[in-house]
């Protein structure tokens, strides 16, 4: 008899989560292996929402959030409880994506076993070990040590090659993402109800221009956050726009919007959306302004402009190709570059044109046939 591969996937936020259901679901699908999965929960509420809606039931729950966890807390547990998972599952390979606190605990904890680490969005690097931080450090020290390295793009391909990974483990495969959002379009086509719930809002905002707007980053943290929330208070004053904004479960994020902007006419904070009802968000938003880094994939792929609000990317393609805009987080700059593409149409139209260099959908397939070997 041919004994399955064992396959173990650890994964804790929501982003990972996004980009992980593809994997998890053509894994599932593939008599090739014998998938586990391993969420620490490093989020919980954002990563449920993902689990639910993707119908993927773990077979490990760590549990790990605490409230406004500190980063050496939450990676010596998630170190601890994964290497656990690790000592009674014995997988034949790690699989984690990204660049969380999750993903180097994770990859840390097998490499202590000697059990190769798939590393998925490999080879993302932005240069800075403070933007985004410790995101960048994160990724990278599990470039130093994974077996097999799933780049998203050439870009990606090339920063591990400079940094003399071994050429034969590192695949261009596309990003997930994009598998991920083709399975929620195709969902939200065959079910508009999925993504029905932004219904009020858009009765509320008719006539006006939506900016889509996430922020999250730690090391905008304190005076980043007011800066963003300042520039916002100043769009939302135009009353041709207004501003739908998803508010991250960080008490860092929330507290600073909601003393900023809470109650203004043209701002609505709202809870984390699903996956269905961000996709929504993205279909009916003018523009995007986030710093977040899976958006900078997404907002491209479906003809949004997107303003990021930082100092660097790891994601330099959409930037390359004229989709995205580095920003920072200076109000000024966020506000003219804003304003810029509300009021020339021109820009706006050189900037809202679908790009998408990050794959092709066919990613997580990509990934089972190289995880099979
Ligand atoms: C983490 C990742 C970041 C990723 C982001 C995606 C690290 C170091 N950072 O940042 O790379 O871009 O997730 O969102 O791994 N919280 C909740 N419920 C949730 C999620 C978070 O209440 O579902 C609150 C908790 O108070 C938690 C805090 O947010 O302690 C921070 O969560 P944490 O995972 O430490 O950091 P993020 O800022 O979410
Ligand atoms: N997203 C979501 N609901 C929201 C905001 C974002 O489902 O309210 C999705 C978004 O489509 C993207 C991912 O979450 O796929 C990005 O996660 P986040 O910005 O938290 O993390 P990052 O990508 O910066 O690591």
């Amino acid at each position: 008899m041919v004994s399955l591969r064992k396959i173990l996937t650890v994964f804790g936020t929501r982003p990972e989560a996004i980009k992980l259901f593809p994997l998890v679901h053509a894994l599932e699908r593939d008599p090739r292996f014998d998938s586990r999965v391993c969420v620490s929960a490093q989020h919980r509420g954002m990563l449920d929402q993902v689990l639910e809606i993707t119908g993927i039931t773990p077979h490990h729950d760590l549990d790990l959030m605490t409230p406004g966890q500190t980063l050496d807390a939450l990676t010596a547990r998630a170190l601890v409880e994964i290497g656990k998972v690790l000592d009674e599952e014995k997988p034949d390979q790690v699989v984690v994506q990204g660049d969380t606190t999750t993903v180097m605990a994770g990859a840390i904890a097998a490499y202590y076993r000697q059990i190769p680490v798939c590393h998925v969005e490999a080879g993302l690097r932005s240069g800075d070990i403070y933007h985004p931080w410790p995101e960048e450090v994160n990724r990278r020290t599990v470039g130093t040590f994974a077996a097999l390295h799933c780049a998203p793009t050439e870009t990606a391909r090339d920063a591990l090659l400079r940094e003399n990974v071994d050429p034969s483990t590192v695949h261009v495969t596309g990003n997930t993402v994009i598998d991920a959002l083709h399975w929620v379009t195709d969902r939200i086509e065959r079910d508009p109800g999925l993504a029905a719930g932004l219904a009020g809002l858009e009765r509320r905002f008719a006539g006006k221009r939506i900016i889509g707007m996430t922020s999250h980053r730690r090391e905008n943290f304190g005076e980043g956050m007011q800066k963003i929330a300042n520039a916002v208070k100043r769009l939302a004053s135009r009353d041709d726009v207004a501003v739908i904004f998803p508010v991250h479960l960080n008490p860092n994020v929330r507290a600073v919007m909601n003393e900023q902007l809470a109650g203004l006419d043209n701002v609505a904070l709202i809870e984390p959306l699903d996956y269905p009802h961000f996709a929504r968000l993205l279909d009916i938003s003018h523009l995007m302004l986030t710093d977040s880094g899976g958006v900078q994939e997404e907002a491209p792929a479906l003809g949004k402009p997107v303003l990021v609000m930082r100092e660097t990317t790891e994601r330099p393609e959409g930037v390359e190709a004229g989709t995205a805009r580095l920003v920072g987080t200076d109000a000024d700059t966020i506000v003219r570059e804003t304003q810029r593409l509300l009021d020339d149409q021109d820009a706006y139209g050189a900037m809202a044109r679908a790009h998408n260099p990050f794959g092709d959908g066919q990613a997580a397939k990509r990934i089972c046939d190289l995880l099979a070997i």
